[in-house]
């Protein structure tokens, strides 16, 4: 977690702040927003505040017995500007501090990062060219805006960057990249296996244990592919998301997307079973009393498949993540259950969580122990899906350092 200034300057891309901002917020870190006084035109402070948990203001003047002008730059590891216009890096290079935000940038000695977004002729302008050379000589890291759409009929160089590249600039930047150039295949949510046109047969997973994993995964810097099975949470930014519903159509999605890629987390609750036929039609009560038997055959295991045509197949996932819906009993503990499933199903990490009536599904907390192939040690991590979710991938992160020098 670090903590950022999130400097907003009143422009129209003041927008993609907003999905900036919860970028960061996901990501874990602690956001101060500090808009310039005109960003009220196009986003409001309860947006920001709503966002990022804290109290937001433009104003100096506005809890003076803080001295927040100088106490926000001190604090930050971070100081990003997004957008910065013309008229803010003016000030910025001329030294002005008449508000809170070019007040922060004044007393902060944290790296600035800012993202310009202007129209064409304001970017190529000989005033706003200096100023923008002033900076970069003192240091201040500006993303050079990218070309496109401009507000209006216009084009050409002078539009922000899309949220998720100056989020990943960032990270960089912190030193959160320990999966950067990792491909990452993440399935999630539960499939469904059809019996007629308007029946299935399903699970409880709502999806939101695996949306978390995508989230903690690409904010590690990984390239995330999210294959999603009914998710009941919408699906995170800047992920590649592919959508399957039964367990043959998450078997295909898995044997077409996993070639390449360098980790593969299987927390889908695949159904191990499905009906034998599908009707064409809905199924009728044919009379008073009798009721249809409904005949099932297995799916294929998708995990073990995987593992099993590594051997032969060298573009599959050299590291491969199982998860384990377990329950203990008097044979044994819920973490027994769990070894002979990571010996069983040949993967190298395995997450055991415990379910139950009122455990883990639909619910936003979870408890887990995240086991390895080869080693009795365990992991264990409790909390909300995302806490969870980081902990699952700063294991793998830690695990496939350790897994590639051994290869
Ligand atoms: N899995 C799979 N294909 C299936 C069933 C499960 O790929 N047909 C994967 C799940 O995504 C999960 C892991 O296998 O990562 C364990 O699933 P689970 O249902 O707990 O295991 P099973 O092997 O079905 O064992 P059990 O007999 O306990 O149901």
């Amino acid at each position: 977690m670090k903590r950022i200034v999130l400097g907003v300057s009143a422009g129209i891309a003041a927008y993609k702040s907003v999905l900036l901002l919860r970028l960061l917020r996901e990501a874990g870190h602690h956001v101060d927003v500090i808009p310039t006084s005109n960003v009220e035109n196009f986003v409001g402070d309860a947006t920001w505040e709503a966002l990022s948990g804290n109290r937001v203001t433009s104003n100096v003047f506005d809890g003076v017995q803080d001295v927040n002008h100088v106490r926000l730059g001190q604090l930050a590891d971070l100081v990003l500007v997004v957008p910065a216009t013309a008229d803010l890096m003016a000030k910025a290079a001329a030294g002005l501090a008449n508000d809170l935000l070019t007040g922060t940038l004044l007393a902060t000695r944290a790296p600035v990062v800012m993202a310009p977004a202007m129209h064409t002729e304001m970017w190529q302008h000989p005033a706003t060219v200096a100023n923008v050379q002033t900076l970069r000589d003192r240091g201040v890291r500006i993303i050079n805006p990218a070309t496109g759409r401009l507000t209006g009929k216009d084009s050409g160089p002078g539009r922000l960057p899309e949220p998720e590249e100056i989020f990943a600039s960032v990270q960089d930047l912190l030193g959160d990249a320990r999966l950067a150039g990792t491909k990452v295949l993440i399935t999630a949510g539960g499939t469904r296996e059809p019996l007629d046109p308007v029946r299935f047969l399903g699970n409880r997973s709502s999806g939101r244990q695996g949306v978390a994993l995508a989230e903690a995964a690409r904010a590690a810097g990984a390239e995330v592919t999210l294959i999603a099975c009914h998710l009941e949470v919408p699906a995170p930014h800047g992920v590649t998301l592919i959508e399957a519903s039964s367990a043959l159509d998450l078997h295909e999605a898995v044997f077409t997307h996993a070639p390449g890629q360098d980790v593969l987390i299987m927390n889908a609750a695949v159904a191990d079973f499905r009906p034998a036929t599908i009707e064409n039609s809905k199924i009728k009560k044919r009379d008073e009393y009798s009721a249809p038997v409904i005949e099932l055959v297995r799916n294929p295991d998708i995990l073990a498949e995987v593992v099993a045509q590594r051997a032969t197949n060298a573009q599959l996932p050299p590291f491969i993540v199982g998860f384990a819906a377990e329950t203990g009993d008097e044979q044994g503990t819920v973490l027994d259950y769990g070894r002979a499933k990571l010996a069983r199903k040949g993967c190298e990490m395995l997450v055991v969580n415990e379910v139950g009536a009122t455990l883990t599904f639909g619910q936003d907390t979870n408890s887990i122990h995240v086991l390895f192939a080869g080693s009795s040690d365990s992991v264990h991590a409790a909390g909300s899906k995302l806490e969870v979710a980081r902990v699952v991938i700063e294991q793998i992160s830690h695990a496939t350092k350790g897994h590639a020098a051994q290869e």
